[in-house]
């Protein structure tokens, strides 16, 4: 517990000392990203109960070994695909387009010899677990992210890497957390849906949020933005 105070008070330190360091390099001021919208009250998409019944079965064909009954997902292996916040924020673009071209360099293969309507079944059977309002068109257009990736490498390197890998490698680097810093993940979200996931987290995951007093850390907007900003750097370093 001590060791843990210590880092934090080490970390709080060393951000000072960064803000204090940026202040004087007269960067022109930063956009600050728009603040967290309000959750729509709403009830969860309808899904087509026959179209969810025949994405069941092929779910059970092609995805349970990994994403596991209901989509629970198992730590470090497969990520959760019926998780609430998950399905609040990810577009069906975002879904379709996972399942058919899969992350590479990842365990996540492509289904594309599926193809739509059977890919879009599966989405409907994902959506049908949903517990929140669809928000995913109003986070898709939230600006993008105008942070600094210096500032933001820190951050991540500090508290990210522990579970996503250094550069956002994932579960390859031996962590329970996805690979975010891998093209497969950058070239399908929108800087809304990660910032949106950074500031909530995912119920039930060890992805814990980072804004509001029950977060692992509590990361300002500005520094969400710096941290996006790293991420969109690093797969052309890899
Ligand atoms: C061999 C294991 C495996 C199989 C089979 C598999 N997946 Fe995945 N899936 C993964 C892994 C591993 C990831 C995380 C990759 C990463 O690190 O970014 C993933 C990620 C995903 C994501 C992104 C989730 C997020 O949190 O952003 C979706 C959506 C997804 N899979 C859907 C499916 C669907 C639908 C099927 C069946 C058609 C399927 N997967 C089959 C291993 C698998
Ligand atoms: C304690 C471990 C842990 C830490 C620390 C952590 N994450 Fe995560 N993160 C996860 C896990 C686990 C998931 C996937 C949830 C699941 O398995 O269903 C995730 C998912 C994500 C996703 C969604 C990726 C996708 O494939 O859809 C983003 C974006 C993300 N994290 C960003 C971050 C950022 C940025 C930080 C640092 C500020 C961070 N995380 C810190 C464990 C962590």
């Amino acid at each position: 517990m001590a060791r843990t105070a210590f880092t934090l008070l080490l970390l709080a330190g060393l951000a000072l000392i960064l803000s204090a360091c940026q202040q004087e390099s007269e960067a022109p001021p930063k956009k600050e990203a728009a603040a967290p919208a309000a959750v729509p009250a709403g009830p969860p998409p309808r899904v087509d109960p026959a179209l969810a019944a025949q994405g069941k079965d092929l779910y059970n064909q092609n995805c349970v070994f990994c994403h596991q009954a209901d989509g629970i997902g198992k730590p470090g292996f497969a990520p959760s695909l019926t998780n609430p916040e998950l399905l609040s924020i990810s577009s069906d673009r975002f879904l379709l387009a996972t399942i058919r071209d899969g992350r590479p360099g990842t365990g996540m293969p492509p289904f594309a010899h599926l193809g739509r309507k059977n890919i879009e079944a599966i989405v409907a059977f994902l959506r049908s677990h949903a517990t929140l309002p669809d928000r995913s068109a109003e986070v898709d257009a939230e600006p993008e992210s105008h942070g600094d990736p210096r500032l933001g490498k820190f951050w991540f390197d500090q508290i990210c890497s522990t579970c996503h890998g250094e550069n956002g490698d994932g579960y390859v680097a031996g962590g329970t957390g996805t690979a975010i810093g891998k093209e497969g993940f950058l070239s399908k979200a929108t800087d809304g849906f990660i910032r949106e996931t950074i500031r909530k987290g995912r119920s039930n995951t060890r992805m814990l949020g980072f804004s509001g007093p029950d977060a692992m850390a509590n990361l300002s907007e500005s520094e969400i933005d710096d941290i996006i900003a790293y991420l969109r750097t690093v797969p052309s370093k890899n």
